[in-house]
């Protein structure tokens, strides 16, 4: 015969061995992860409860028993001193029930004319828009580094590639600036999902508001947001914010992860473009010569996770009915997931830009193999000898063939060799010939000249002031 024991044990698993109670409280409970969200419940209490009795709904002395209760659990919380319990499922009962048990009955007004559907709602909104300006921070931070190593490196060529071929000569400092406009946006993208979420969910209720005489502006004020939401229904249902967090994230990191793909390839022992310090890379355990750029590779493979983080709370929140479900429980981790990864990528990614060595022989080396200033000859074809650019392309595909034939790179054949070819060629051809020469006549508004590079710093380094002036935190 089975004992009871076992037969449980059978039906729930080693881990529910107590039944359905056990099973239940378990795919119930939050508080397991929203216990990130304390400070933002606890100063969300403190501003309901002020505005209650502010208007009257519960009396001053209430509201001042309650505050002190609030910040009582802060500093037990702050101080590891609280225990959280699963029975409480959330944090928002675990706090309460806390502060039952300091103050006792007055801790019960606390709830008036407030639902946990608002709660939470105002909770996460307010740790979003933290995240979202860690980011913002992060993100400029990053950008400075960029900034900092492209003037550096101005003049320097590199190949610049298409399909990962060599394709025509290009400045490292042009490349890096590629980035700044890419995490440029990122930024912009944060600012927007900030203006668009500062609204606050407080006063919404369970769904359809309240019949107490609430003051949702007071509320928004003492919280940090521009007003309060204008739909209740709306209000309790509504999770873009954290769906926009998790797509500017998930975009993030996709060009987060295209600079650690060149960053892996560049230092490459084939590439050796760029040897990354010792801080963000390590060594293989039984091949001396390795030095793998870990870091690299990791920011690469974390976006994965972000994106991961991205379909789950779209697949979540695809076709939920309005308003409030328990499935929206499932917001948070996610977004937690994806905070802390983009946080840390972000990290790495400008200690890596900042303290990587660039091996600008290299890159000279590589700019000038393929062929890289046929285009260059091309153009000067049109320009100098009146050739439409089609015929000029031709003429250019001969000169090259030639080169390869003869092992050699255009700027090394004989004036006597592309006359043959065309002989509107003349000894100038060879001023454009030359990476330097190419990258340097690539003047267009944009391009990769290094006095337009050095113009491009210059636009990016006002506007990193102009937006640390406009933006203003809280
Ligand atoms: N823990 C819940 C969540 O994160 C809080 C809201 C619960 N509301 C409710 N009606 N059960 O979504």
């Amino acid at each position: 015969m089975m004992s009871e024991d076992q037969a449980s044990n059978r039906m729930w698993g080693g881990r529910f061995a107590s039944g359905p109670d056990a099973v239940m409280e378990a795919i119930n409970a939050s508080i397991g992860f929203d216990k990130k969200l304390y400070a933002q419940d606890i100063r969300g209490s403190l501003a309901h409860a002020a505005m209650l009795a502010k208007t009257g709904i519960i009396s001053a002395e209430d509201e001042k028993k309650i505050a002190e209760g609030l910040k009582t659990i802060l500093s037990e919380i702050e101080n590891g001193k609280f225990t959280f319990s699963t029975r409480l499922e959330d944090i928002h009962m675990n706090v309460e029930a806390r502060l039952a048990e300091l103050i006792g009955h007055a801790a019960g007004r606390l709830h008036t004319a407030r639902s946990r559907n608002d709660q939470v709602a105002v909770d996460f909104r307010m740790w979003v828009k933290e995240e979202l300006e860690r980011v913002d921070g992060a993100l400029g931070g990053l950008i400075e580094a960029f900034l900092t190593r492209a003037e550096e490196h101005a003049a320097s060529v590199m190949p610049g590639f298409t399909h990962l071929q060599s394709a025509q000569p290009v400045t490292f400092g042009h490349h890096l600036m590629a980035y700044v406009e890419m995490f440029g946006r990122d930024r912009s993208r944060v600012r927007d999902a900030i203006e668009r979420l500062n609204e606050n969910p407080l006063g919404a209720a369970a769904l359809a508001g309240t019949g107490f005489p609430i003051d949702r502006h007071m509320t928004s004020a003492a919280l940090g947001f521009r007003e309060p939401t204008r739909n209740s229904i709306d209000t309790v249902s509504d999770r873009d914010f954290a769906l926009e967090f998790l797509s500017i994230s998930a975009i993030c990191a996709t060009h987060l992860s295209r600079l650690a793909e060149e960053i892996v390839i560049w230092s490459t022992p084939q590439f050796g473009f760029v040897r990354l310090s010792d801080s963000f890379s390590t060594g293989s355990s039984i091949m001396p010569q390795k030095k793998n750029p870990d870091a690299a590779e990791l920011i690469r493979a974390k976006t994965g996770r972000i994106n991961g983080d991205l379909i789950g709370l779209l697949t979540v929140m695809k076709g939920l009915p309005l308003a409030y479900s328990k499935d929206m429980q499932e917001d948070k981790e996610a977004v937690f997931d994806a905070a802390e990864t983009l946080d840390l990528m972000l990290a790495a990614m400008t200690g890596m830009i900042g303290d990587m060595e660039i091996n600008t022989q290299a890159m000279k080396k590589a700019a000038g193999a393929g062929f890289s200033t046929a285009t260059d000859l091309a153009d000067w074809l049109v320009r100098e000898a009146g050739l439409p650019f089609r015929e000029a392309h031709h003429v250019t595909g001969r000169a090259v063939a030639l080169a390869e034939q003869k092992k050699c790179g255009l700027e090394k054949l004989a004036l006597e060799d592309l006359t043959a070819i065309n002989p509107a060629i003349t000894e100038d051809v060879f001023s454009v010939l030359s990476v330097a020469n190419s990258v340097k006549s690539r003047t267009s508004y944009g391009g990769t000249a290094p006095t337009e590079v050095r113009r491009q710093i210059r636009t990016w380094r006002k506007r990193l002031k102009r937006d640390a002036q406009t933006f203003k935190k809280g």
